[in-house]
């Protein structure tokens, strides 16, 4: 039997579940090697071991070690829910990657595919050159003023603007623009010193100026600017689905609704009923959904799984990718054939479909 090991914050639910399903699987207890320790010794597992990489997100320590080896200012740190330098996060994360791959484990999620899934217009573009539908995007913009030129330039009224190297909606806004009226909705805020602060409330700013200081605060780490996609939604809410596929199957799907344009779970958006998003898409848009999200994978072959933001169309009869997580699995609760999305990854390892899924017709 292999050796598991996973390569993560020791607290994350995802690692304790992840360790969980493998006991219930009749494995030898899991190592967790902290993303502290790869940050500070160095200590990574070894040959003979298959690694599951898992987020070192949700650790202020762990994230500030991740900014500096990417070259952030050392003296800098960033407050409880801060937007701070997620450009040297994002690069200190590829050197952190790199030592772990050093270490000579087999991994279950691919260095090269993580970074990519955390660099939004990168993922955008390898997306699109496989055929993947995704909504238009703009050609980078540095500032506020290059935003409104573009937009305008595309004839777009309505944006998504994301940080190029966020996640959980951090720095994300929803951006609707009609001559000089503008209306930004977010769950970050502006501090009256001009740092910006991610949190649980989402609210709408209409003061160009809030705005603009906004965007320009967050585009020197990247922006990655969509046409927002009306999404399909019932009751007053809007929804889409994560859909977790692993080794090619998406079995694991959850609907996520929301009154505000954002539909993360965690800022207090309600799990939505699936089988009435089913019928409201009918078979067949939900089958091409479903093909579109293997074929987000198949992107990604040699990564166990790939979590994937699926929106449909307000008339259901088409649907676009908001993003690929890879580190999207948690879904606590949430059995497909009796398998948590844990069980599900450790099923396609002991029965091979890991490593073979790519060859299937
Ligand atoms: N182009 C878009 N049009 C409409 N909604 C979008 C668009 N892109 C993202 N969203 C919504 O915004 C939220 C966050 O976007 P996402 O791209 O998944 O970034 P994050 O990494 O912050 O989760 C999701 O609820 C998603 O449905
Ligand atoms: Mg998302």
């Amino acid at each position: 039997m292999t050796h598991l090991a996973v390569v993560g914050n020791p607290a994350n639910r995802r690692v304790t579940l992840f360790q969980a399903a493998a006991a219930r699987a009749g494995r030898p207890a899991v190592p967790v090697y902290p993303w502290r320790d790869v940050l500070t010794s160095g200590r990574v597992p070894g040959p003979g071991t298959v690694v599951r990489i898992d987020s070192p997100g949700e650790d202020a320590d762990v994230d500030q070690l991740l900014r500096v080896l990417g070259g952030g200012d050392p003296a800098v740190r960033a407050e409880h829910g801060e937007i701070l330098g997620t450009a040297a996060a994002h690069a200190g994360l590829g050197r952190a990657l790199d030592r772990v791959a050093a270490g000579g484990g087999e991994l279950l999620n691919q260095i090269a595919d993580i970074l990519t899934m955390s660099d939004k217009p990168r993922c955008h573009a390898v997306l699109a050159a496989a055929g993947v539908p995704v909504p238009a995007a703009l050609a980078p913009v540095n500032s506020y003023e290059a935003l409104r030129a573009a937009m305008s330039a595309a004839g777009w009224g309505r944006a998504f603007v994301k940080p190029a190297h966020g996640s959980s909606a951090s720095g994300v806004l929803a951006l609707a623009v009609s001559g000089r009226q503008v209306r930004a909705t977010t769950s970050t805020e502006l501090a009256a010193d001009g740092r910006l602060f991610n949190n649980r409330r989402v609210r709408c700013y209409d003061d160009p100026e809030r705005v603009a200081a906004i965007v320009d605060r967050l585009a020197p780490d990247g922006l990655h600017v969509e046409r927002w996609y009306p999404k399909a939604g019932f009751d007053n809410r809007v929804l889409d689905l994560r859909v977790v596929v692993t080794a090619g199957d998406p079995g694991h799907v959850v609907v996520r609704t929301s009154r505000s344009p954002m539909t993360n779970l965690h800022l207090g958006n309600a799990r939505g009923d699936l089988a009435r998003v089913r019928a409201a898409a009918g078979e067949r848009a939900w089958a091409a959904a479903m093909r579109t999200c293997v074929r987000v994978a198949r992107c990604f072959p040699r990564t166990l799984h790939v979590a994937v933001d699926l929106m449909f169309r307000a008339d259901w009869n088409d649907h676009a990718v908001a993003e690929v997580n890879a580190f999207g699995d948690l879904l606590p609760g949430l059995l497909a054939g009796g398998r948590d999305t844990y069980d599900a990854q450790l099923a396609a390892l002991t029965d091979g479909r890991f490593r073979h899924w790519t060859d299937a017709p």
